[in-house]
This record gives C-alpha cells, structure tokens and sequence, in this order.
C-alpha cells in the first residue's frame, strides 16, 4: 500500500478487484484456486481467445500481448495482476512487473518451488508448451528454487545432484480444447510425449501449461503411480495470498466479491468452453473486448460490448 494514503484511499484500494490474464480459458484453473484460497476477494478475467494461442508465438508477440493483457486490466482498477498463463509469464513477466505499477504473480515460480520441496530423488520433469520450453525459465525457476531450499537444509539432500528434464507437449492444448480429455487419441500422444520422461525416472512432473490439469487422469495413469503430478494452481493462489497480505490489500468488506469476465473472442463460447476448467461452474455476463481498442496507452475499455 502506497504510503500517505489516506484511510479511505486504502479501503477503496483493498476493495479493488485482482485482475486475471491468460490467451484464453486455461487460467481459469488458476481463478478457480484463486477463489478457494481468497473467497471474499473480487476478479476480473481477461482470457484472450481472439489471439490464442500464445505457446507457438514468439518471445517479442508474447511480450507485446502481454502488456496490452496487463494495460486492459488496468483499466478495469485492479489491485494486483496474475499472469495466468505460462507462455506468458515465460517471456514476458519481467516487462508486465516492470510496467504495471500494482503487484505482479505469475505461475512458473511456484510450480517450480513445489516440484523442488517435492521431489525424492532429484529428478525433475517438466511438460509445456513450446513457447515455455524455449523460453528455458522453468529449467532456471527449479535450479533458483533449489539453491533457495538447499540454503535453508530443506530437502537438500534429494536435490544436491538435481536433473531437469523438459518436453514440449503442444497437442496437448488442442485436445483439451476439442474435449479429448481421456480418450484412446489422446492416450496415445500422451504415451509418445511421455516416454522419454518415464526412462528418465522422475518423480515429480510439472504441468507447466494452464490447459494440461485437465488431462492430468491420463498424464498420471501413463507416468505412473510413483511420478507425483505438480499443478501450481494451489501454490499460485497462496502466493496471491501472501503477496496481498505483505503489500496490506487484503480486501476488508464484508460485501460479496464480484466475478467478472471479458474475453476477445465470442463469449458464449467462452462461457461454454470454460465449464471443465471451472470445476463444472458456468461464468455468467463475460463481455466482449476487441483487442485494438486496448493497445494505446489511453484506451482501455472501448472496445468493449455486451
Ligand atoms: N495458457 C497457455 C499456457 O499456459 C496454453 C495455451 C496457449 O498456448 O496459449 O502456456
């Protein structure tokens, strides 16, 4: 909280929503961790269908959408911004920290910090897409989470002699969005994709793309029972928590928080598409925003409609 302000500026600024970006309805499985963890807090989430997807787009696209993700959100008067979305916070989490002024969370720190504190044996495996593999932060995320833990005695022993082993898994956000959740097709790319990691022996995976909790019954049947499955959703909305609780904007009103929704694509398919990733919850009212009406430094809401 920005000091001087007065006791008002800081209730309206604790009573401000936390603004969720990700390059469609992948992030909604980090809001709905979000919404467990903080009930009485406000959102408002950006997916950006009209531009999806991020994880074959390059770094300088990824950055450039990123800011704009950020911009639009700040223009609805957000507290804080959650990077729902690992392609996005791969390559662009240092310009959107840099420029938005508010607290910035993204998702690959987290994932990476409980994949350490969780392994056995040291061996690390990551699936992701091909943005976020490139991008070469996970690999560097798990190596400074180490350094951290083994600094500290905790689980040092397992991770003194750490291995990372990464595979880029992009059929996997396709079938999650035709549906293929569990099914022989879907099996089969699993087992292709998976096979590498399986001879490496790792024990923990990291889910490291917002689409892959979805298929995580087959991803956990074709690794096995002895391979623990990381999805940082849970350890994402604690560091919500605690980066909220450490700048004083916990929200305070016994009010019901509110839950809202833009997308830059249809809505309705938005809302139809979101249902599996909220748990079997429908968002209501998500309006339409058109990505042009955000990429100047002034605009921010004008392309939006119902
Ligand atoms: N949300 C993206 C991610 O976590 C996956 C979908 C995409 O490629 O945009 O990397």
């Amino acid at each position: 909280m920005t000091e001087g302000m007065t006791d008002r500026a800081a209730t309206d600024m604790r009573n401000r929503p936390i603004g969720v970006f990700d390059s469609g309805i992948g992030g909604l499985t980090v809001l709905r961790e979000i919404w467990k963890e903080l009930p009485n807090e406000s959102t408002v989430y950006f997916g950006d269908s009209g531009r999806y997807p991020y994880g074959t787009k390059s770094h300088d696209t990824i950055v450039q959408y990123s800011l704009q993700n950020m911009r639009f959100l700040l223009s609805r008067n957000v507290k804080m911004i959650v990077i729902a979305c690992n392609s996005a916070g791969a390559h662009a989490h240092t310009e959107v920290r840099r420029s938005a002024g508010v607290p910035v969370v993204e998702v690959i720190t987290p994932g990476a910090e409980q994949a350490v504190r969780e392994t056995r044996n040291g061996r690390i495996g990551i699936i992701a897409t091909r943005a976020t593999v490139n991008s070469g932060l996970y690999r560097e995320a798990v190596l400074g989470a180490a350094d951290r833990l083994i600094a500290s005695g905790d689980n040092a022993e397992a991770i003194s002699n750490l291995t990372v082993e990464q595979v880029a898994c992009p059929l996997f956000v396709s079938l999650v969005e035709e549906g293929y959740w569990d099914n022989r097709a879907t099996r089969l790319i699993a087992e292709d994709y998976l096979d590498g990691l399986r001879a490496a022996g790792i024990d923990v995976l990291v889910l490291g793309c917002t689409h892959y909790p979805i298929l995580g019954r087959v991803i956990g049947e074709v690794m096995g029972p002895s391979v623990r499955l990381i999805d940082s959703g849970a350890s994402v909305a604690g560091k919500v928590r605690s980066a909220l609780r450490d700048t004083d904007l916990l929200r305070t009103e016994p009010s019901a928080p509110t839950y809202r929704f833009f997308t830059s694509d249809d809505p309705d398919m938005f809302e139809q598409r979101a249902l599996p990733f909220l748990g079997g919850g429908r968002p209501a009212g998500t309006r339409y925003v058109a990505t042009d009406s955000f990429t100047g430094p002034e605009s921010g809401v004008k392309g939006e409609r119902k």
